[in-house]
């Protein structure tokens, strides 16, 4: 067990007594009712004790509901622990399963996404559009060399290009390295490089909230020192004049140049193991982890989770609200959706602008049956007050979500009665970027407790155990962990998979990736948060050692130790305490810089609330900042085993 877990789980959690139970229509409605039935259950009980005994049965019921080449030999082995298989020898492609199924039935002529920019623009793609936009963009990328298995980095707004290309990249089998389009130059420039990226695709610039971001200025700086990178396709978005680089950049409409609307590139039959993406995650050290999915337990995965929690029906319009730079965005605004065949909507702004009633505007313009959202946001909103959703119709909403971080009571009720108007289930979803869909999740049919993430998907064996693995049982805290592999489970870390084997080895033998949670006597689970030296800020993750090593290259910089402090609306913002190299002063002046500093070098959410100028940190004899301690010191709670520190 590593020693650097900042505190020992507590039994400290927000019990909130009250309980929301699901109409009887709801249930008897609910896509998990349907299946549950043919498996012989209406308790979710019973039918969860069920899947635990077989995990193979359930998934393989789901997995059959996709498109397969070839159908796979084993439904799961391990190859060498903790390494394992899915689906073994089945032959699939994800992107023929959000796309080209549906050529030739009524499905095509259904919109796939509506698309509202931040100036309130509008544009609509049928799924047969996509379908033909995609296939040309696959086949512009093969004309430029594209093959599978070839990293494509993709760095750009939410835009309908941004899902279009990467479908295209998923359909040849390149694998697809989205980064979020509010990072900084140099978090491009290392993902690039980390995952030898052959082409980038990025665009001219966008707008959020009114502001404009040079998204081609900011990409050109990364390209500075990407010896991999060979191709620049740039989406025309804003239409304003850009530096384009002879012979490495081009124009993706001049790329896509003599390539008809009907032209058909047939999806790369795959492995089901083969790589679909990498998507980079803060861990506890400065460089991000290249988190690998693959195409064919992803698929079934997040296909699963979408149709249960979200309870997709062919009329609902699904608005998740994330960005497809995180997980969530590739999840359940990408894959889940179109697997679905749901009518989705992609906003390019921001839910202020330009007033505080943006989103709730939208929920009544497109008629939005499903709102998936982070506490975050829902905070943020509160503060404006109940008369903005009070002025717009939010009568087609019919299901709510939460996802990012645990979500405070009061957000919790406020979401409820304000946006829910007292009737809508909230769907509290707990899951990781490493774990690819779902995991501690209600769907419609549960009772719901608010703070609560409820209890685990079908087959998700989860458990709250000491650091020794023991279950501590009921209403103790502990470390939140899953005793067995699921199929959207990551499979490796990219070029790193002793990285990976930490996640099986902290606590042994089960995949613990560093929550602290409580289950309570109804065996709900209550999500206390990160334990390691994860930073969630508003729902962003962020490691600590990354704001410090970026603080670092400062020239009046010696030493950094970067925490995580619990913020109201934030979730927790970012606090850096400073030792200044000699022969440099502190002042207001340099705390700007310095924070100018992370901006500029990391990206805005990274940037720190509070940075304090210190002489000395706290540190183990081998010379290690011990920011447990300077975290408990600064929230005034026991410190804890101080037995390794230096001074
Ligand atoms: C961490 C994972 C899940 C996709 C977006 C974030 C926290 C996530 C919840 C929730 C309490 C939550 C955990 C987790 N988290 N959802 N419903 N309740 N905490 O993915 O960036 O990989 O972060 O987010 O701490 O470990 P991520």
């Amino acid at each position: 067990m590593s020693s650097n877990l900042k505190f020992d789980a507590t039994d400290r959690v927000m019990h909130e007594e009250r309980v929301f139970s699901p109409s009887q229509d709801i249930i008897d409605n609910a896509n998990i009712t349907a299946y549950m039935k043919t498996k012989g259950f209406s308790d979710y009980s019973e039918f969860y004790k069920w899947s635990l005994a077989n995990r193979e049965e359930f998934w393989s019921d789901l997995a059959s509901e996709l498109h397969w080449f070839q159908p796979w030999k084993t439904v799961f082995e391990w190859t060498e622990k903790p390494f394992f298989k899915w689906f073994s020898e089945g032959k699939f492609n994800i992107v023929y399963n959000c796309l080209d199924r549906y050529i030739g039935t009524p499905i095509e002529e259904k919109v796939a996404y509506h698309w509202e920019g931040d100036d309130g623009s509008t544009r609509t793609l049928t799924y047969k559009e996509l379908y033909q936009r995609v296939n040309q963009l696959s086949a512009a990328l093969q004309k430029l060399g594209v093959q599978k298995g070839d990293r494509i980095s993709i760095y750009m707004p939410a835009i309908l290009e941004q899902i279009i290309a990467v479908l295209a990249c998923a359909r040849l089998g390149a694998p697809h390295s989205v980064v979020f389009g509010g990072f900084a130059s140099s978090a491009l420039r290392e993902r690039i490089v980390d995952c030898e990226a052959k082409v980038l695709i990025t665009a001219d610039g966008n707008h959020r909230g009114g502001k404009l971001v040079e998204l081609k200025k900011l990409a050109d700086e990364a390209l500075l020192d990407t010896p991999t990178i060979e191709k620049v396709i740039v989406a025309k978005h804003l239409g304003t004049e850009v530096n384009m680089q002879e012979g490495r950049d081009i124009y993706w409409e001049d790329a896509c140049e003599g390539i008809g609307l009907d032209t058909v590139v047939p999806c790369e039959e795959l492995d089901a193991e083969d790589m679909l993406y990498i998507l980079y995650t803060s861990g506890s050290t400065g460089k991000p982890k290249g988190v690998v999915h693959i195409q064919g337990g992803y698929a079934v995965g997040t296909y699963a989770t979408t149709k249960f929690v979200f309870d997709i029906k062919p009329d609902d319009v699904f608005w998740c609200t994330a960005d497809v730079g995180w997980v969530t965005g590739h999840s359940y605004v990408i894959y889940g959706p179109l697997m679905n065949a749901a009518t989705s909507i992609v906003f390019e702004g921001i839910p202020t602008y330009p007033a505080p009633d943006r989103w709730w505007q939208i929920i009544e313009k497109y008629k939005i049956t499903i709102l998936y959202t982070a506490p975050t946001a829902i905070r943020g909103l509160m503060r404006h007050g109940t008369d903005w959703p009070a002025k717009h119709d939010l009568s087609s909403l019919r299901l709510l979500g939460s996802v990012g971080e645990p979500i405070n009571p009061e957000a919790w009720i406020w979401y409820h009665e304000q946006i829910g108007k007292n009737a809508l289930p909230i769907m509290d979803t707990w899951w990781q970027t490493e774990t690819g869909a779902q995991m501690i999740t209600p769907t419609p049919i549960l009772p719901l407790k608010p703070g609560s993430a409820t209890r685990p998907f079908p087959t998700i064996e989860a458990d709250i155990v000491d650091k020794d693995g023991n279950s501590v049982g009921h209403d103790k805290g502990g470390f939140l962990i899953v005793r067995y592999p699921w199929p959207s489970l990551m499979r490796t870390i990219y070029k790193d998979p002793a990285r990976y084997e930490t996640y099986w080895n902290t606590i042994e033998d089960v995949y613990f990736a560093g929550d602290a949670a409580l289950k309570d006597d109804d065996g709900y689970f209550w999500i206390q948060g990160r334990v390691d030296d994860v930073i969630k800020v508003s729902g962003h993750r962020l490691g600590s050692m990354e704001i410090e090593s970026s603080l670092v290259s400062h020239p009046a910089v010696a030493e950094v130790a970067a925490i995580g402090k619990p913020d109201e609306l934030k979730g927790e913002h970012v606090k850096v305490f400073v030792i200044l190299k000699n022969g440099f002063e502190a002042s207001d002046a340099l705390l700007h810089e310095l924070k100018l500093h992370v901006r500029t070098n990391v990206g805005p959410v990274a940037v720190p609330d509070e940075l304090e100028f210190v002489a000395s940190l706290p540190k183990t004899r081998s010379g290690k900042i011990m920011r447990r301690v300077i975290r408990a010191k600064e929230l005034g709670e026991p410190v804890g085993d101080l037995s390794t520190l230096d001074s």
